[in-house]
């Protein structure tokens, strides 16, 4: 039986961050970016580890601005960035990953809300939102670099 952890992210961790970012999704980020959140967000960027191999990562940030389901400025939760090897998806690592995240927006950080942005192609993702209790605020159009539109998805804490 395999022995799944979350657990906070260290420096020692970001290589592999950064080859499963490669590996799994087609926005990536300079080391910068990666040891910037690493240093100011540190207790909201979580890794997934099984047997002790790191799997997956979701990278978070706090901000601040209206919230997307009521008029007043809010402290908000904005997942940028989450993503689980082939190999070990539907096992349930991302439900588990974004579970403890959306704690710790909420229990640390004080964070009203929860945001996303989406393509809106990637079924897998739009559904496990969806079934995190996500829902879809606005099309964002030609979002992406290659023209594709996103979904802005949210969630109240
Ligand atoms: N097809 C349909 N529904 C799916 C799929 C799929 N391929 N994958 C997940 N889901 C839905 C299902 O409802 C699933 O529940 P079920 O298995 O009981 O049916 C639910 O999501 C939970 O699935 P998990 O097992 O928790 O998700 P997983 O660990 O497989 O990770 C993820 C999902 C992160 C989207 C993974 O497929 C992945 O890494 N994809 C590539 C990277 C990516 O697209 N990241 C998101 C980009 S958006 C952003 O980063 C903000």
């Amino acid at each position: 039986m395999s022995f799944i952890r979350i657990r906070p992210a260290v420096m020692d961790d970001i290589d592999m961050i950064i080859a499963i970012n490669v590996e799994c999704l087609p926005e990536h980020y300079p080391l910068s970016f990666w040891m910037e959140h690493l240093k100011k967000w540190g207790d909201i960027f979580y890794v997934a580890e099984v047997d002790n191999e790191i799997v997956g990562y979701v990278l978070s940030r706090i901000e601040e601005g209206r919230s997307h389901f009521k008029g007043s400025y809010i402290k908000m939760g904005h997942i940028i960035s989450i993503a689980v090897r082939e190999k070990f998806r539907r096992k349930g690592i991302a439900t588990y990953m974004i579970l403890t995240l959306l704690n710790s927006l909420k229990t640390i950080h004080r964070a009203e809300e929860a945001f996303l942005e989406v393509r809106i192609s990637n079924e897998p993702a739009v559904k496990l939102y969806e079934k995190l209790g996500f829902t879809v605020i606005k099309r964002l159009t030609q979002y992406y670099l290659d023209g594709e539109d996103a979904l802005l998805m949210a969630k109240t804490l």
